[in-house]
């Protein structure tokens, strides 16, 4: 283990070592001014020069407070798998986290010290969502330690010696903490967190004054300052949500800030743009220029940066910034996406082939990014889209009781063990495997935010007096509107595997619900006018209790995808062909006293794979009627939806261990007669052909 982790970090370190030495092709100053040492003085703008509102400009839909929203059904089944599972017990015996630096202890995967606040950021939401009193517990001390260790200055965090502080991590560590006052609302324990939130701002703006200390790299530092100019979005988000709930007469000297880490933050914009983003297959393009875009290339960056010009847009009041997030979600998913929902990145930018390896940090960052996109722009299709993330692309890639996950996912895998060669840009044999930390432990720590924010963010407040589900599923909220009408709503629901929602609500005072009507939905029962836009459905309640039931009717859709195969798709799910296997399972070197179901794992197939299928044949079938309680275990075969599909076996061979690109057109050939399969729910099988071979096959 300790190997791995060494030649990993080897690894990046030699991709970095590559990045400073390469020359620059003309082209690529503007990128590459932004590697040079800092000699200026900070570019901050004048006060005369900055916009002169005072707010930042607002959202179109505003975030409740954690503990708001909470998950009911299916959903709330899946939060306390993942708190009894891997995510839930990571504080017990996983070294990095319950040893880590953070915490007086001395184990971490790399000098950013960034373990526990992935971990931290995560199980906030986690605790609170559940309940779970042994992991609040979790929560509040490790708080408690983080916070009465802040150091004499103000810095959060183990590092003392100045030249290995950066900032990094204290962007997640900053996000938890903004969640925890969040749900402490009136506690103590939130003027606490408040306080030192000021004292590390106060120290933060008086580093980035000085040469933008701990954020660029300065001679003899040793971090690598990639990670934070990269992610700089993050941190501005954490600034905003300061400036907006507790500024206390700082205003400037957080716009400061903001506009530091934006002045050296790699460029989201720039890269936006036509002629600098690049579209192609990224192995198609030469190691100069794809090395000195890398920042923008690392899929957990570029995951990250879909929000960056929507987050930067709230302080410039330049609305031209919404057009840039458009197009960089449009043409990341265009080019780079899968069918899942998320990015095809194997750290790096692929092209469209799905051999091709998805992050599970990049699903969740991508869940993150576009409900926040959704909440900024109001663009229905952002909705979707973290929808598909989070009901495809994340349950696919941990296993149904949530102890082992693995760091790749290809959209074709018909296998998971150890590869005889990689297929990936930076991801070892290991990559698509089940366990505790194939490949890297990033994912490890960083994967337990996914549901519980998706769940967080999935109600909305909306003007002065409305209250939204924007992200649908079985959910329930306890809030108020802006104008202080107290409202319930429960919303019982097997969706996204029945499309019937039912509402129970209830408030002090006449409101508008507001439901999301997604743009797959062909008809509802409730035709008013829903906003083309956001597609919220407006419905004016009186007070007292009310009882709504919203039915969507929708079609299968048959997505093209390159050469010549479909991905295939009904509501929010894609299907995927499901192959059976035979699960075998190794304790985790190094780990041999952890819990017992801390193993890594192999899953070999034992029903063939190589098919091609006939689009004309899809017939779509539900067991479930919308109301009955789902299985738990859900996300595992046996799930209650199927498409039908005709297809035949055809000659597509592994090659190094894994399903090589499907045949062309051309070379495709039945090897038996065609016979009818059912398709699953991609996020229940996790060996699965979901980017299928199209052949006519003559019924
Ligand atoms: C700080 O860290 C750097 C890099 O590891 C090291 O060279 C230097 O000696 C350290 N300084 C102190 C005071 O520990
Ligand atoms: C980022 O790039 C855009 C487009 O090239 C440019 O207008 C903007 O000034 C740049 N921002 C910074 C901080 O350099
Ligand atoms: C991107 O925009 C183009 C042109 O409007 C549209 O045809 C395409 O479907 C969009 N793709 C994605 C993935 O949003
Ligand atoms: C399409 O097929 C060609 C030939 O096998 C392959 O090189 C290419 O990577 C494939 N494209 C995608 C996006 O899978
Ligand atoms: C609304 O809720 C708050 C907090 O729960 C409560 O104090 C208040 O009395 C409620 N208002 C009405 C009109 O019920
Ligand atoms: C499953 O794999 C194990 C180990 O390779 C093997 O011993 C066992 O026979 C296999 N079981 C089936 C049903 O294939
Ligand atoms: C739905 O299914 C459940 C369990 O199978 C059953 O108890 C219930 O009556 C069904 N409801 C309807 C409306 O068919």
């Amino acid at each position: 283990m300790a190997q791995m982790l060494i030649g990993a970090i080897t690894a990046w370190g030699a991709l970095f070592w590559c990045m400073c030495v390469c020359e620059a092709t003309a082209g690529l100053q503007h990128v590459l001014s932004e590697n040079a040492p800092v000699k200026q003085a900070p570019l901050l703008p004048k006060p005369q020069d900055r916009p002169s509102h005072q707010d930042l400009r607002p959202l179109e839909f505003d975030p409740l407070p954690l503990g708001s929203v909470r998950a009911r059904g299916w959903l709330q089944d899946q939060l306390e798998l993942m708190a009894a599972g891997l995510p839930g017990h990571e504080h017990d015996f996983y070294r990095i986290v319950k040893d880590n630096p953070w915490l007086g202890g001395d184990q971490d995967y790399s000098i950013l010290n960034e373990a526990f606040p992935y971990w931290f950021n995560g199980l906030v939401p986690l605790a609170y969502l559940t309940e779970d009193e042994r992991l609040k517990e979790q929560v509040l001390s490790t708080a408690d330690y983080v916070l009465s260790h802040q150091q004499e200055d103000g810095w959060l965090g183990p590092e003392t010696n100045l030249s290995t502080r950066n900032f990094w991590a204290r962007y997640l560590m900053l996000t938890g903490f903004i969640q925890l006052a969040d749900v402490e609302a009136g506690t103590d324990l939130q003027t606490r967190i408040l306080d030192s939130i000021h004292r590390f701002i106060n120290l933060m703006h008086s580093m980035l004054l000085d040469n933008y200390r701990g954020y660029v790299k300065h001679d003899g530092e040793v971090v690598d300052d990639q990670w934070g100019r990269s992610r700089a979005a993050d941190i501005i988000m954490s600034l905003q949500w300061v400036y907006e709930h507790d500024p206390r007469d700082q205003k400037h000297k957080l716009l400061d800030c903001m506009y530091m880490f934006e002045a050296k933050g790699m460029n989201w914009t720039n890269w936006f743009t036509e002629g600098v983003y690049l579209k192609q297959d990224l192995d198609t393009v030469p190691d100069t220029i794809t090395t000195a875009y890398f920042p923008f290339e690392h899929g957990v960056n570029a995951a990250q940066g879909l929000k960056a010009a929507a987050v930067l847009r709230r302080y410039i009041h330049d609305d031209r910034l919404l057009e840039t997030s458009r197009r960089g979600v449009n043409w990341t998913f265009r080019y780079h996406g899968t069918p899942s929902g998320v990015i095809i990145a194997d750290e790096r930018l692929a092209g469209l082939s799905p051999v091709r390896g998805v992050e599970l940090c990049t699903v969740v960052e991508t869940m993150f990014s576009l409900n926040y996109l959704y909440q900024t722009l109001g663009d229905n299709s952002l909705a979707d889209q973290c929808e598909l993330a989070a009901y495809n692309a994340l349950p696919v890639m941990t296993l149904p009781d949530w102890w082992a996950h693995q760091y790749v996912a290809q959209t074709n895998q018909p296998i998971s063990h150890h590869l005889s060669k990689t297929p990936f840009f930076n991801v070892y044999e290991e990559g698509q495997r089940f366990g505790l930390e194939p490949d890297y432990p990033c994912c490890t720590v960083n994967h337990p935010q996914g549901y519980p924010k998706f769940v967080a963010a999935a109600f909305l407040r909306r003007g002065e007096n409305s209250i939204a589900h924007a992200l649908l599923g079985p959910m329930s909220v306890t809030t108020t509107t802006r104008s202080g009408t107290n409202v319930s709503i429960v919303c019982n629901t097997n969706y996204p595997f029945a499309h019937d929602l039912q509402y129970t609500t209830s408030a002090t005072h006449p409101f508008t619900f507001l439901i999301r009507l997604p743009t797959w939905s062909t008809s509802t029962t409730i035709i008013l006018n829903p906003s083309p836009h956001t597609g919220m459905q407006e419905i004016p309640l009186e007070p007292g209790t009310s009882h709504i039931h919203v039915t969507f009717t929708t079609d299968i859709r048959v997505d093209p995808r390159a050469n010549d195969t479909v991905s295939i798709y009904h509501g929010a799910l894609l299907y995927a062909i499901p192959i059976t296997y035979n699960l075998t399972s190794q304790r985790v070197p190094g780990y041999e006293t952890a819990p017992p179901n801390v193993l890594n794992h192999d899953l070999l197939p034992t029903s063939p794979w190589a098919y091609a299928i006939d689009p004309t044949t899809l017939r779509f079938r539900s067991m479930a009627n919308g109301t009955e309680k789902l299985p738990n275990l859900l996300w595992t075969l046996g799930a209650p939806t199927s498409i039908t599909a005709t297809v035949c076996e055809i000659d597509w061979p592994m090659v190094d261990g894994y399903a090589a690109n499907p045949p062309l057109k051309e070379d495709r050939r039945c090897v038996g007669k065609p016979f009818e399969i059912d398709l699953v729910p991609y996020g229940s099988a996790k060996l699965h052909m979901a980017e299928l071979p199209v052949m006519r096959l003559g019924v």
